[in-house]
């Protein structure tokens, strides 16, 4: 059996969270190590230039990304681990892509829409500072993952529109093209849970509620005991439901542990104490995770090779997919002769007439074009004969079609105009020659 092909990419924009280890890193580094799976990691910093236009902050957070991926047990022998950038076929994918994306579809992406509510909002031009690099955010997404034929992609929820634009690309380049591309889906992960932050809102950047990662153990605890509590005093019980400290709790300790956590709750724990056990709990797992980070960290250049190493791995796919896509779509060397013998005429759906009864018991026709958009709509007759025979006639010479419009008692739909039932009819007409 062929292994399930799993991509997964991070920005690199920002400091590694709590948050993002429990929601992604942690789950992802455990899937990896399935059979069965073959797994693609990788730092999107090209994604990271549409927020970021600090070059120094670029730099850091791909190193801190990178380091907190391998501290934290990923194995870059096991999956393919590399940068975006190293991968110059992505961009190069992005442009093909660019070219079956249809504008409007683009227009619809969520993240681009918000920026366009926003400014107009404020009553500013829908536009204002949105670049056109968010604007393609989704293009060169579906190219990170086309690129590998990737099956499953785990993302946050936020992220699962991006994946279908993502199938539509490799849909519509496959259409034109050939079946080049594998249809990816998204892979949502049910049972992780989204942390809350300091403030119990969803642990996230924007919200500046954050728990970095690796911050020193002293750090640590201090940041823990800014998280949010009701004001219940020491020996008053205390409910775990709704508090973000016991989620969090949750989220490193065994079900013991977490019923024990429960117990203490309801004997009245203060908030002191519970603080102090959860940054017990949580510093137990990370400090051998936080040795190693500190120590990549130290070594940029050992990172820096294994990241050299992935991309080679990850050109290993790329470079020759790269060359067939090129092919496909023409860009050839003009030598090879060859193939121009095989330059098929461009195929398209022809329109075609529908038959049909509706449940007044009369019988229908209609003529809609190849693209299935409906341009003509019969009046009802008694007999299927008949509308075969106002379909024939109708057949017979599309130069015909305005009189027999009035005659037949026919229709056009809504939207459609005389040209385009015209041309259907004379497409039908050479498609039967
Ligand atoms: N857009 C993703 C995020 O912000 C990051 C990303 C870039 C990605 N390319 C990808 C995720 C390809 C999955 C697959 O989280």
């Amino acid at each position: 059996m062929k292994a399930t092909r799993v991509l997964t990419g991070i920005t690199t924009s920002g400091t590694p969270h709590l948050g993002n280890y429990v929601g992604a890193v942690r789950p992802a580094i455990a899937a990896s190590r399935a059979a069965g799976v073959e797994s693609f990691y990788f730092l999107a910093d090209y994604h990271a230039l549409i927020k970021v236009d600090d070059a120094a902050r670029i730099q850091r957070s791909t190193l801190e990304i990178a380091a907190t991926w391998i501290a934290c047990g990923l194995d870059p022998e096991r999956v393919t681990f590399y940068r975006q950038s190293d991968v110059p076929e992505i961009p190069e994918l992005t442009w093909f892509l660019t070219c079956v994306c249809g504008k409007g579809l683009l227009n619809r992406a969520h993240a681009y829409k918000a920026a366009v509510d926003k400014n107009t909002e404020a009553q500013q031009d829908p536009d204002a500072d949105v670049t056109a690099g968010l604007f393609m955010y989704p293009v060169l997404m579906a190219a990170d993952i086309l690129m590998f034929n990737a099956h499953q992609v785990p993302v946050g929820r936020d992220q699962i529109q991006h994946i279908e634009m993502a199938r539509d690309l490799a849909a519509g380049f496959n259409h034109r093209y050939g079946n080049h591309f594998v249809l990816p889906e998204a892979l949502i992960e049910e049972h992780v849970a989204t942390l809350p932050g300091l403030d119990g809102r969803k642990m996230s950047k924007s919200y500046d509620n954050t728990i970095p990662l690796f911050a020193p153990s002293e750090q640590l605890e201090k940041i823990i005991s800014g998280i949010k509590t009701d004001s219940l005093a020491p020996g008053v019980p205390k409910a775990t439901e709704g508090s973000a400290l016991f989620q969090i709790y949750q989220a490193f300790a065994s079900p013991t542990e977490c019923e024990a956590m429960r117990q203490a709750y309801a004997q009245g724990i203060s908030w002191a104490d519970a603080k102090h056990l959860l940054f017990k709990r949580i510093d137990q797992e990370i400090a051998p995770l936080r040795a190693r980070y500190q120590e990549l960290m130290a070594h940029p250049e050992q990172l820096e090779l294994l990241l050299q190493a992935g991309a080679t791995k990850a050109r290993a796919i790329a470079t020759p997919a790269m060359a067939r896509l090129r092919h496909a779509v023409g860009l050839r060397d003009l030598r090879s002769q060859a193939t121009i013998t095989s330059i098929k005429p461009i195929k398209t759906a022809l329109p075609s007439f529908k038959q049909y009864r509706e449940s007044d018991g009369k019988f229908y026709f209609k003529l809609v074009d190849g693209a299935g958009k409906l341009l003509l709509q019969s009046q009802g007759y008694a007999s299927p004969q008949e509308a075969g025979l106002n379909v024939k006639k109708l057949q017979a010479d599309p130069r015909e079609l305005a009189n027999l419009m009035a005659m037949l008692n026919l229709t056009f739909a809504t939207g459609a105009l005389l040209e385009e039932a015209l041309k259907a009819l004379q497409q039908l007409k050479d498609a039967a020659a």
